[in-house]
């Protein structure tokens, strides 16, 4: 295939990045551009899917310059999973899509699981109906925007939605598609049991492809917008989860390895080989890049939470500080418990309705022991998430990305939360890598384009439990557990 670099797409809720990277995965140019969030409602989350169309072209433009076009052997798609897009018959934009983290689909949530059942829900999708996925938005759409769903032809998910923009064609692939609630994993369709319970046209959803597939060739229009050369194969790509993790080299080949990341939820991801879901639905199960499966594990407010604190509690001091009077505080943080479901939460508990807390203060509490309690809550958070894994997947080790995962103390806490090693990804020279959804779906077009050398998880160095901890960190956690659930 001509070109030795290839180009990865991440839409983004904050902005759509583009990369390029050559044959060994190194990032040689990459291009940011900001989208707008309207939040029209409290609870309620939107884009204008033509600003992702907007913006990607823009970063598209960018990186093709600073490349050169004619090195562009193929470009891969990832972005924010869950997000409904409908177009009307002339493939126009009906409305502003709901995004992933949008919480206006109660009802529509309980209307899916009286119609299908929960625990059938479960054992076909491999999760209950769940506010944010796109399902309950159609639902939605249907109960309270009659026209506007009457209206509607085509339903995608926004990272497909760019992909149609760019090729003109319309598809699915399993990662994202199993984000929807409507995807069957055990055959890799859309579920007509679960459509047909709801009364929907299975006709409104994709034809699926493979993530590693080629969907079609950039437009003419595109093309010229971009600079990019007619015809330049695009590939399906993967939700941000599993390309994320495909540019970490993780999936059925290296199940022993997770990945953990801090930015402002917190996500865990672990590889499965088979679709066996969680009975009870805590941890999600998705479809991965690789034809295999994974568990996902979503917290709302991880470094979140810690950007929270200092914004409310010491505006303007440096995170560095703040973790530095943490790491100095005692484990178990003098008997102070934090809880962080500042928005929510999502794994184990499925409820948007929690809301955070401090327990324990006492006048010896000093202020490196909340900083402490903050960096313990979210790691506990996640240990939660883990022990809901376990009896189904049991990576041994942890990549750790995201912000949060720059601090060293934190590192520690959570490999001492998680009690097994983690550590900070690096490239095949050693060097810190940049590895985020862009990059996975880059992976994936240099797959799609016959290039697949072996890949493996790599850490520089992995921050080990600590055993003289471990008695603590226990304790700390017990008493994490025993404290109840808030509602607000
Ligand atoms: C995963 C999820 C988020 C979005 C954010 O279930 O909701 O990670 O994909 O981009």
């Amino acid at each position: 295939m001509a070109g030795d670099l290839v180009l990865g797409i991440d839409v983004g809720t904050s902005g759509v990045g583009v990369v390029a990277l050559d044959q060994d995965g190194r990032r040689v140019a990459h291009a940011d551009h900001p989208v707008p969030l309207a939040t029209p409602r409290p609870g309620w989350t939107e884009q204008d899917p033509e600003d992702w169309v907007a913006a990607a072209e823009a970063g598209l433009r960018e990186v093709a310059e600073a490349v050169g076009a004619e090195r562009v052997a193929a470009i891969g798609l990832s972005g924010q999973m869950h997000g409904m897009v409908v177009l009307d018959a002339a493939d126009r934009v009906v409305r502003p899509a709901l995004l992933w983290n949008d919480q206006r689909t109660g009802a529509a949530v309980d209307a899916i699981t009286n119609a299908v059942g929960r625990s059938r829900l479960i054992e076909r999708t491999g999760n209950p109906a769940i506010t944010g996925f796109q399902l309950p938005k159609v639902v939605w759409l249907r109960a309270n925007e009659p026209d506007a769903f009457a209206r509607t032809r085509r339903v995608l998910l926004p990272k497909d939605f760019v992909g149609f923009r760019l090729t003109g064609e319309a598809v699915a692939e399993p990662s994202d598609a199993s984000g929807t609630g409507l995807y069957h994993l055990a055959s890799g369709t859309w579920d007509a049991e679960v459509l047909g319970a709801l009364d929907l046209d299975p006709g409104l959803w994709p034809r699926l492809v493979r993530s590693d597939e080629i969907v079609g060739g950039l437009r003419g229009a595109v093309a010229e917008r971009t600079g990019l050369r007619t015809g330049t194969p695009v590939v399906a790509g993967a939700g941000d989860n599993a390309a994320a993790a495909t540019g970490l080299a993780l999936g059925r080949a290296h199940p022993q390895v997770g990945s953990v990341s801090l930015g402002t939820s917190g996500v865990l991801f672990a590889a499965l080989d088979a679709p066996t879901p969680d009975p009870d639905g805590r941890v999600h199960l998705f479809a991965h890049a690789d034809g295999g499966f994974h568990l996902l594990g979503v917290i709302l407010s991880a470094a979140g939470s810690l950007r929270w604190y200092r914004d409310t509690f010491a505006p303007g001091r440096p995170y560095d500080a703040l973790v530095a009077e943490a790491a100095a505080a005692p484990v178990g943080a003098g008997g102070v418990t934090f809880k962080p479901y500042l928005a929510g939460e999502r794994t184990p508990h499925l409820r948007p309705d929690l809301r955070g807390s401090f327990h324990g203060l006492s006048l010896a509490t000093g202020p490196g022991d909340v900083v402490r309690a903050v960096l313990e809550g979210v790691a506990f958070a996640l240990r939660e998430a883990q022990g809901v894994m376990a009896p189904l997947a049991r990576p041994e080790r942890w990549l750790a990305t995201g912000g949060g995962a720059e601090s060293d103390a934190w590192l520690e806490i959570l490999a001492d939360a998680l009690d097994a090693p983690v550590g900070r990804p690096v490239d095949e020279a050693g060097k810190p890598a940049v590895v985020g959804a862009a990059e996975g779906a880059a992976w994936l077009a240099w797959r799609a384009s016959g290039h697949a050398p072996d890949r493996a998880p790599r850490a520089g160095s992995w921050t080990e439990p600590a055993s003289e901890r471990r008695e603590a960190t226990q304790a700390a956690y017990a008493r994490y557990q025993r404290l109840g659930l808030e509602a607000h």
